[in-house]
C-alpha cells in the first residue's frame, strides 16, 4: 500500500500543471479552478482551500458575476459624478454609505434606473442587488425588457436581495427600475449589483452540478438539459449519467487504464474495498488522470 501510495505522488507531480497554464479540475480536467491567489482546486469538487478568486463564487468557484468591473453601465441621471453607474460593479457590496465607496444615486425622479449591458446575451437566472437600507421599496428587473422580478412589497426589502427570475431569460441588457411612480423624492441607491452565470458544463443555483452537452454547449441553468443532447458516453436528462459508471456528481468518470498506471489503481482498490466509497475511487481516478 505505502509503495503505491507513493508512485502515486511521483505521477501527481510529473501531472500537476504549472500556474501560468491555470489549474484544472472535474472530468477529464475540462474545468477551470477559480481560487484566490490563482491555487490550486480539489482535483475532484474545484473546492478552493482559501476561498474563491474574485468574481467567483459557489462550492466549486464556477459561479462567476459577469457584472463585475463593467464600463457598460449607466442610470436614469446622475446627483453626483462620483455617485455614478460604475459604483454598483465596483466589487464592494457594504450597504453601508462610506466615503471611499459609495453606492450609485439617481436624483431625486419619479422614473430612477440602472442598466448594465454585458455586451453579450447571457442565460440570465439568478442575482443579487445590495442597496443602502430605506432606498429600493418597490423596484423591478428587467432583462431585454422582460420581467424577472418585482418587488411590491410595502416594507423595505432586505439590504441584501437574492434574486431568481421568475425563469432563465436570454439578454444582455439588466435594468433595475424603482416602479414607485407615485412618490416624486425617490431615488435609488444601489451598492452592488451581482449578475451570476454559470461556467460552461456546470449548472444548479451555485454552479456546482456538471452537465455533459455534445459540442461542448452550455446546459440550462436549472435543469442541466442540454440544447444538443449529451457527449459521447453520457446520458441522463441533465447528461450526468455516465453510461458505464453511473452518476458521477463531480461531472468525473472512469477510463479503461493501460498498463501500469492500471495496475496501480487496481492494487489500490482492492486495499480500499472495506472503505470504499465513490469520492474515494473518483479522487484517485482523477489524480492518475485516467
Ligand atoms: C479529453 O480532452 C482531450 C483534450 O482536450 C480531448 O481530445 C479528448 O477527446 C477528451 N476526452 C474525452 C473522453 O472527452
Ligand atoms: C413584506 O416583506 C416582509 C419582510 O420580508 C414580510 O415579513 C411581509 O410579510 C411582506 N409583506 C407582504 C405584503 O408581502
Ligand atoms: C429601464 O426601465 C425603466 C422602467 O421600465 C424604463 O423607463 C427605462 O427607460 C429603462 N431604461 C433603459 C436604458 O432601457
Amino acid at each position: 500500500m505505502a509503495t503505491a501510495i507513493i508512485e502515486i505522488g511521483v505521477l501527481l507531480v510529473v501531472a500537476a500543471p504549472t500556474p501560468s497554464e491555470g489549474f484544472k479540475f472535474g472530468f477529464n480536467n475540462s474545468y477551470t479552478c477559480h481560487c484566490k491567489n490563482d491555487e490550486k482546486c480539489d482535483i475532484v469538487t474545484g473546492r478552493c482551500d482559501n476561498g474563491c478568486l474574485k468574481g467567483w463564487g459557489g462550492p466549486s468557484c464556477q459561479q462567476g458575476n459577469v457584472a463585475l468591473g463593467s464600463e457598460e453601465v449607466s442610470q436614469s441621471d446622475i446627483l453626483i459624478d462620483s455617485y455614478g453607474p460604475k459604483q454598483a460593479v465596483d466589487g464592494y457590496t457594504d450597504t453601508a454609505w462610506t466615503f471611499n465607496h459609495p453606492c450609485i444615486h439617481t436624483s431625486f425622479s419619479p422614473w430612477a434606473w440602472w442598466v448594465i449591458d454585458l455586451q453579450r446575451t447571457f442565460s440570465l437566472r439568478f442575482l443579487k442587488i445590495f442597496h443602502q437600507a430605506g432606498y429600493a421599496q418597490g423596484f423591478s428587473v428587467h432583462i431585454d425588457n422582460e420581467l424577472c422580478f418585482k418587488h411590491t412589497n410595502v416594507s423595505n426589502p432586505p439590504t441584501e436581495i437574492p434574486i431568481e427570475c421568475g425563469r432563465t431569460i436570454t439578454g444582455r441588457h439588466v435594468n433595475i427600475s424603482s416602479i414607485r411612480s407615485d412618490d416624486f423624492f425617490h431615488y435609488i441607491r444601489l451598492c452592488e449589483v451581482e449578475i451570476y452565470v454559470c461556467s460552461r458544463g456546470t449548472f444548479g443555483s451555485d454552479c456546482n452540478k456538471f452537465c455533459h452537452c455534445s459540442n461542448g454547449d452550455e446546459c440550462d441553468v436549472i435543469t442541466g438539459q442540454c440544447p444538443n443532447g449529451c457527449q459521447k458516453g453520457w446520458k441522463g436528462a441533465s447528461c450526468n449519467t455516465d453510461i458505464a459508471f453511473g452518476i458521477r456528481p463531480h461531472g468525473n468518470r472512469h477510463h479503461r487504464g493501460k498498463g501500469n498506471m492500471f495496475a496501480i489503481l487496481q492494487i489500490q482498490l482492492l486495499i480500499y474495498t472495506h472503505m470504499a466509497t465513490d469520492i474515494i475511487e473518483e479522487n484517485m481516478c482523477a489524480r492518475l488522470q485516467i
